[in-house]
């Protein structure tokens, strides 16, 4: 069966349990992509299968998988490639997002999110490139966020992770100019997924079967970095970005 644009490639997924991680292996499914789940959640990834099956993923992989856990980001990452044989996209996409102001937070959430969010997502992007120095090429896909444009009250903890994965992935763009890599930086605004549902306003919320499209067709296209939607997020970043802070402060 021949298949378009990207068919029968390979996609290792962190967080694939729920949201846009989910959304996202449903797409790739729907692509002919061989896709590897990942999350802490092995039931929701189990259940997850047949769908992705149905929807003409050439195979399937899931494994259990806590990425603040270095050695077992290593280890699942080996047995996802050797179930793969190569791996031509990783997207670092696991992530927590606790709110509140600092001094309030409890500090074990403020710290969680720090462990998911950057070392989590450190450790899924040195395997990703061990695996790609050694076979020659590949595309690491990280999510960060609009919140990742400024740091805003109750939401300490989560920009300045954010902050960390987009300057991470532009010093890594960096170390692979010129080369068969491919670093991709994707900042989305709201959408409706569990991570913000207890939100008090979630501005321009978009449905997550719309956000998992968005995605997938900008990984497809190897955008460098993108907002997502783009618009009106590509333009409110920038003005939040430069709000004096008495206007900030006002937020929440
Ligand atoms: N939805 C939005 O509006 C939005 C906006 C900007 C950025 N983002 C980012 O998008 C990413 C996905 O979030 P989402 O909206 O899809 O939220 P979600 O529905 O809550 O999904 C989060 C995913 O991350 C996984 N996860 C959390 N901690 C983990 C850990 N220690 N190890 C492995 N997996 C872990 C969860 O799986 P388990 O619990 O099964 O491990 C789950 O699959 C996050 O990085 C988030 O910051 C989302």
């Amino acid at each position: 069966m021949s298949l378009p644009g990207e068919a029968g490639k390979s996609v290792f997924i962190t967080g694939a349990s729920s949201g846009l991680g989910r959304q996202m292996a449903i797409e790739f499914a729907r692509r002919g992509y061989r896709v590897a789940l990942t999350a802490r959640r092995l039931d929701m990834l189990e259940a997850l299968r047949p769908e992705l099956q149905q929807q003409g993923a050439r195979a399937v992989f899931v494994a259990a998988l806590d990425v603040s856990d270095e050695a077992a980001v290593t280890q699942v990452f080996a047995d996802a490639r050797a179930f793969l044989g190569t791996v031509d996209i990783v997207v670092a996409n696991a992530g927590i997002g606790h709110l509140g102001r600092i001094g309030t937070l409890a500090f074990a959430k403020a710290r969680d999110t720090i462990n998911t969010n950057v070392i989590g997502f450190m450790a899924t992007v040195d395997a990703a490139m061990r695996c790609f120095a050694a076979q020659g090429f590949g595309h690491v896909v990280g999510i960060s966020s609009v919140a990742a444009f400024r740091g805003l009250p109750a939401g300490g903890a989560y920009g300045a992770s954010k902050s960390a994965v987009t300057a991470y992935l532009q010093a890594l763009r960096a170390e692979c100019h010129g080369s068969p890599i491919l670093v991709t930086t994707l900042s989305p605004g709201f959408i409706d997924t569990p991570i913000n549902r207890g939100a008090k306003s979630r501005p321009f919320v978009i449905p997550v079967e719309q956000g998992g499209k968005l995605l997938v067709d900008l990984i497809e296209r190897r955008v460098e970095c993108a907002t997502v939607p783009r618009w009106p997020w590509a333009m409110l970043a920038r003005l939040i970005a430069i709000l004096p802070t008495g206007v900030v402060a006002r937020f929440r």
